[in-house]
């Protein structure tokens, strides 16, 4: 029983890639995540830490990466260990793991503490990601001290430590052809997961059945796991009628009902990989006048924002085109009112449109479904302006947004939630609607991976008669 890590030639030429940029005698340092205790002795699912799974491929916990700038890898890992492999399973060993991760050398890890400041020693620069593993920079403390205390020997300690997130965020903000192939497969198969949550939904309902939150996470759940997904790659929202409202509602138990709306966020991690989608749809199949006009116009926002995603475009373009026609549709539904907010331009300038709007239109997507990556363009760090928010009178520090470049993955997913309120026409109540995809950055403009789930109303409601 082995377990054999594919592509693993593709980690090998990242490190390199990160070796490259640690500078002269600098090294780098990164663990996976913890394994955490849920009660007495059971522990939450286990995931690795994403920096440390993109250099490695390694999936096991208590694993560390140590990379010198001279390209050498040396892996910390679990011992080989019978008796724990009986209750916990296969471990790769130290022994194995040279040649089954194409790392330099590696060592079991509870000898980490002995051999890492002998590591140190006579380097300059200690790279690590800063502020995301509590209890890190006290261990690393530990390290340098034992480094210190031998300096009378003429031993050199390191005069610099650096956040090794600013290099690694860099690299997986452009996804490699590896990950895209990923990325479309974990899209297809929540598609795929979000049109048998639809079809189930409004079958269950013809028949007369009762249809809670939670059987529609069900389905979610079958589809993911059946296409081999590992788990959800967030905490699935379902939300039936109202509940879309809440924008971090939970599947639940409230009942759905017909003539009610129901927005399922939901998307499966695949090997590592993220996907986001959003459809909001009528339970029963078929779109009200009311639900209708709202869905149309999120619809249209969001393909204002589609077209506004191409290389060379700003991150924000697709967020102010949304912002756009959300506030023309508001403004045409008489959500906002024309004698109140005045012209479409007033409204966005004055931020009205926030009350039914009020998150932004996507974000980078990767082996996190907030995946690393700056918002704002390296090179424009230093164009900052200041502008005071129309609504919080905050000043808010401004830099230009991040520049598009093939490769890089975002979703795109504009929303309108309408909460009861007397100045509100009482048919758009509690409606509440998002639609999301997920967007490859190309040569030319986008290519959109979430589309084999239905996003126009009409082709929702066929599908939901079928
Ligand atoms: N599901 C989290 C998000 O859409 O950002
Ligand atoms: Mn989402
Ligand atoms: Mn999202």
């Amino acid at each position: 029983m082995t377990s054999p890590i594919p592509h693993v030639h593709l980690y090998g030429q990242r490190r390199q890639r990160l070796a490259a940029q640690l500078g002269e005698g600098g090294i780098a340092i990164v663990p996976t995540a913890p394994e955490r205790l849920r009660n007495r002795d059971s522990e939450y699912l286990f995931r690795f830490d994403s920096y440390f799974y993109y250099l490695t491929g390694f999936a096991e916990p208590r694993a560390w990466l140590v990379l010198t700038a001279e390209g050498r890898s040396i892996l910390f890992c679990q011992p080989k260990d019978l008796e724990r492999e009986i209750w916990d399973g296969y471990r790769l060993g130290p022994a194995a793991a040279p040649a089954a991760l194409g790392v330099d050398e590696a060592y079991p890890v509870d000898e980490l503490d002995q051999r890492l400041p002998a590591l140190l020693e006579n380097r300059r620069t200690v790279w690590w990601p800063f502020a995301t593993h509590p209890g890190l920079e006290g261990r690393i403390d530990g390290w340098l001290q034992r480094v210190r205390a031998r300096v009378r020997y003429g031993v050199l300690c390191p005069d610099a430590q650096r956040d090794l997130c600013s290099l690694l965020d860099e690299m997986r903000l452009i996804k490699d052809a590896h990950e895209l192939d990923l990325m479309r497969r974990a899209a297809r198969i929540s598609a795929q997961a979000h049109v048998r949550a639809m079809q189930v939904c409004a079958q269950r309902l013809r028949a007369g059945d009762e249809v809670r939150e939670y059987h529609l996470d069900a389905e979610l759940l079958h589809t993911f796991r059946r296409h081999g997904s590992q788990h959800p790659a967030y905490g699935s929202i379902v939300a039936a009628g109202a509940n879309a409202c809440v924008l971090h509602y939970r599947a639940d138990a409230a009942p759905v009902r017909a003539g009610e709306l129901v927005l399922i966020d939901a998307g499966c991690e695949l090997d590592g990989y993220a996907s986001d989608i959003t459809r909001t749809f009528p339970a029963d199949g078929r779109f009200r006048p009311a639900q209708r006009r709202l869905y149309d116009i999120v619809l249209a926002a969001q393909q204002a924002a589609i077209d506004a995603t191409r290389p060379g475009a700003r991150f924000t373009d697709a967020h102010d085109a949304a912002v756009r026609v959300l506030t023309e549709g508001m403004l045409e539904v008489g959500l906002l009112d024309r004698r109140k907010v005045g012209s479409v331009d007033d409204a966005i300038e004055q931020r009205a449109y926030f009350r039914f709007y009020m998150h932004r239109t996507g974000h980078w997507l990767g082996l996190d479904v907030h995946d690393v990556g700056s918002y704002v363009e390296p090179s424009d760090i230093g164009h900052a302006s200041q502008r005071r928010d129309p609504l919080s009178g905050e000043i808010i520090t401004n830099r230009p947004a991040r520049i598009l470049r093939p490769g890089m993955v975002l979703t795109i997913e504009p929303g309108l939630y309408v909460r009861p309120a007397d100045d509100v026409p009482r048919d758009y109540w509690n409606i509440g609607i998002r639609i999301e995809d997920d967007a490859i950055v190309t040569d030319t403009g986008c290519e959109l991976i979430t589309r084999d789930v239905p996003v126009q109303a009409d082709a929702i409601e066929a599908l939901m008669r079928a």
